[in-house]
């Protein structure tokens, strides 16, 4: 099926950079077009009733979208040299999990957004009953697809991987942060609040891939410990860097409605810091997010590419 293809980062000019970055580009390119080509598989469509609900998946789940999450996972694993048979097929899943998590976002209910990634949001193109199915399925089959056996042969890496899943997304991961979103609607949160309430919403998931990559690379939870550290920060500067595109990105590269978040009488990192002291702590984070990998060597290039990445992004 021919599907919309976002446009991935510009290529950069700093020569330093534009090495890290080029090969950053080019694992975003493979990862991406690897995570189509399982999301392709997975979703055919069938001839009968249920076709709508396949159709409205793939809408939302293949094209586009900055796949940073499965890129964490794959370069997480690749430092274990983990089977990419398996990296790939868990990096599908938190996809499946993150693109659920999109679709119910933008519900009328929710935030009610007609543009996502660039195309018209999937209850806009199918209707909200099958964009609650197609969010619903997407979900399981996150859950389906990590405890496939062909995805480890490993019964325990299987499980622990599910749980982690299970874990970042459920209430005390990112439904408890959408559930705190609401809430920052109604009442003024303070920085330690926001700085919680995104922890949740999109920190922890992004501390799943990470986990989940070394769950597969065999990694004991105590030989975790730096990695949770860099993903920790990895997310929460992630979310800043959200927080000032939602103020001075470009609507068009973004693929989304902007300015949001004010609209909505929201607190943020930006409205609660400013421009200036959000910009530098994340750029802090980010020097901390690589401080976490002292342990590795080149092998962690890619990972720390990611960390810069994703506050010079613009979309
Ligand atoms: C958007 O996530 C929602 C947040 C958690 C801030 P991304 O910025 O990763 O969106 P895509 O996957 O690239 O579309
Ligand atoms: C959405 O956060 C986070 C999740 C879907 C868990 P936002 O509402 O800020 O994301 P955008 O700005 O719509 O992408
Ligand atoms: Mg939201
Ligand atoms: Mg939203
Ligand atoms: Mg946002």
């Amino acid at each position: 099926m021919a599907s919309h293809r976002a446009q991935r980062p510009s290529t950069p000019t700093e020569p330093m950079a534009a090495n890290n970055n080029l090969d950053l580009h080019a694992e975003m390119e493979r990862i991406a077009r690897a995570v189509d080509q399982q999301f392709d598989q997975l979703l055919e469509i069938p001839d009968d009733p249920r076709s709508a609900l396949y159709k409205a998946m793939r809408h939302a789940a293949i094209g586009g979208g900055k796949r940073v999450r499965p890129l964490l996972v794959m370069a997480t694993a690749n430092l274990f040299n983990v089977d990419e048979n398996s990296s790939i097929r868990a990096a599908t899943a938190v996809e499946a999990l993150h693109v659920y998590s999109l679709i119910h976002d933008d519900l009328p209910c929710m935030d009610d957004d007609d543009l996502r990634r660039g195309k018209p949001t999937t209850h806009i193109v199918y209707g909200e009953a099958t964009a609650v199915l197609a969010g619903d399925a997407l979900h399981a089959m996150a859950f389906e697809l990590l405890t496939d056996e062909q995805s480890h042969h490993d019964p325990f890496v299987r499980a622990e991987m599910a749980s982690c899943l299970a874990k970042a997304a459920g209430p005390s991961g990112m439904a408890g942060g959408q559930m705190m979103d609401l809430a920052a609607e109604e009442t003024t949160f303070d920085l330690q609040t926001v700085t919680r309430l995104q922890q949740l919403k999109t920190g922890a998931l992004l501390v799943a891939c990470v986990e989940i990559g070394a769950i597969l690379g065999r990694v004991s939870p105590e030989g975790r410990i730096g990695l949770r550290g860099y993903a920790h920060d990895v997310g929460l500067a992630f979310q800043i860097a959200d927080d000032i595109l939602d103020v001075e990105g470009d609507e068009e590269k973004a693929g989304k409605a902007l300015h949001k978040d004010a609209a909505a009488g929201k607190e943020t990192f930006l409205s609660l810091m400013g421009l200036e002291r959000a910009r530098e702590q994340a750029q802090m984070l980010v020097d901390q997010a690589k401080s976490h990998l002292s342990n590795y060597g080149q092998e962690a290039n890619l990972l720390r590419a990611i960390a810069e990445y994703i506050v010079e992004r613009d979309r």
